[in-house]
């Protein structure tokens, strides 16, 4: 900032310490101190400093990121400057994906060379095909992808490197480009059908759809209002800036592991009910509520405390969520394609209810991402434990995006939070005998 004699000055913010009475001036910039600029804060020379105590990380940013952009109460989600409404309208998966990761759209040359470069990739190595069979026959999809990424760091030893730039281009096409079979493997194993394998003239989403459904018909179309349906959600899922996953893979990329490790810790963390399970978690509560009329009794459960509202809520929006309010419009289409679907109707009375009742509107709970995506999924016909596979093929460009972005970041070191150690003080080891 500048004063009037154009000199600069810097913003500052004064602390007294109570305890001592001394006073320190710590700058601040974007509206943002640095938390070891707190650490000259001292009782005795010989402390250690002050640290801050944010638990769950709700007002601490761990990284300056250039990717996406959300401003939880405006209800405003960005990737690299673009509206998620225009993106989702007028561009593809792929080419968000592309933005996300370079920063910038791509011309029509770059994007057709990054469209054959991931769909090169499609195929998997076929010691992952056989390693996929031997899930047992009811094993969770999330957990076959989770384990299978992991896998992929054993078959790609060149991943290591992840100081090579040309290594990590490579990475993230195999990333990209598998992914889609992996999931559709999980899926065909899991429904004891044969594996179909990728067919890379057709778009994303399109063989994505085609590994999972194609069963020989001579006549066999991949129905392109679906295709076009699960392009728009993986598009509305491709970031979400420090979310907890990609909090993971910015934690598991520091200490510098291959990208396929740190992806299948991602992966890990979006499985929980809390994040990227919620749609599985909001499709079972539907069919539990089943009918309009338990509606209010659930939703006087959910504020004893009972249960949370699936789909409800969101750490960073106090506001409709954007990608929901697209969501539901994309829902009405595909149902149009589909037929009619009893559990969009207990939603939107739920939804109805919820935003007019004092216990959502006090807490500022609306309706997220994933309220919607789960009855898309379904009604496109997908089984319930695939909807967080799909979640994560639509946010693997984003743990790409931001992995990338971690280790160009010159101010980026190994993860490594404090503590505030609560336990006890040092004591002396009590033989066996001797303890009550
Ligand atoms: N239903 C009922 N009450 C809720 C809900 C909910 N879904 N979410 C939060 N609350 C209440 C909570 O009980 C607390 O009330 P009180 O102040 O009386 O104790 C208050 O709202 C604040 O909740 P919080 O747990 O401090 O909020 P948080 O920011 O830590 O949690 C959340 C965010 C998304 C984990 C949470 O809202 C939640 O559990 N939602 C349901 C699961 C869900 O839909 N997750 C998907 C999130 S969007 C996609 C993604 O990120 O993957």
């Amino acid at each position: 900032m500048e004063n009037e004699d154009n000199a600069v000055t810097e913003d500052t913010l004064t602390i007294t310490d109570n305890r001592t009475g001394r006073t320190y001036e710590i700058a601040v910039q974007n509206d943002t101190i640095r938390a070891l600029d707190l650490r000259q804060i001292k009782v005795h020379d010989d402390d250690f400093g002050m640290m801050s105590y944010d638990p769950a990380y709700t007002n601490t940013a761990s990284c300056s990121s250039r990717i996406t952009f959300v401003d939880g109460d405006k209800g405003v989600l960005r990737y690299r400057g673009y509206p998620i409404e225009q993106l989702a309208e007028q561009s593809s998966f792929l080419e968000v994906a592309y933005l996300l990761i370079y920063g910038e759209l791509p011309d029509a040359a770059q994007l057709e060379h990054w469209e054959e470069r991931v769909m090169h990739h499609t195929f998997v190595h076929e010691n992952l095909a056989k390693l996929m069979q031997s899930f047992r026959y009811d094993a969770h999809p999330m957990g076959m992808l989770i384990g299978t990424i992991a896998a992929m760091s054993t078959l790609h030893a060149d991943s290591k490197d992840v100081h090579d730039e040309k290594s990590r281009q490579k990475q993230i096409w195999r990333i990209l480009g598998k992914l889609p079979t992996v999931a559709a493997f999980a899926y065909r194993r899991r429904i004891g059908r044969p594996y179909n394998y990728p067919d890379s003239s057709l778009a994303y989403t399109a063989n994505l759809l085609y590994m999972m459904d194609y069963m020989n018909q001579s006549d066999y179309q991949v129905n392109p209002v679906r295709a076009k349906a699960l392009d728009v959600l993986f598009i509305l899922h491709a970031d979400h800036e420090q979310n907890c996953s990609t909090s993971v893979m910015r934690g598991i990329g520091s200490s510098h592991a291959d990208p396929y490790s740190a992806m299948a810790g991602a992966a890990a963390a979006l499985y929980g009910p809390l994040h990227g399970g919620a749609n599985e978690a909001v499709l079972r509560m539907l069919n539990e509520i089943s009918t309009v009329k338990n509606i209010p009794a659930y939703i006087e459960k959910v504020k004893a405390g009972e249960f949370r509202l699936m789909g409800f809520g969101h750490r960073v929006y106090k506001n409709y969520d954007p990608r929901a309010r697209i969501i539901k419009k994309v829902a009405e289409d595909v149902l149009a394609e589909t037929g009619r679907n009893s559990l969009l109707d207990i939603a939107l009375e739920l939804e109805r209810i919820a935003l007019e009742d004092e216990y959502f509107l006090s807490r500022r709970l609306y309706p997220n991402v994933d309220f919607y995506s789960g009855i898309i999924y379904q009604a496109m016909g997908f089984p319930v434990d695939m909807f967080p596979v799909l979640f994560a093929l639509g946010r693997a460009p984003g743990w790409l995006a931001q992995w990338l972005e971690f280790i160009d970041d010159p101010e980026q070191r190994i993860a490594r939070p404090r503590q505030v150690f609560a336990g006890p003080e040092q004591r002396d080891y009590l033989p066996l005998a001797q303890r009550g």
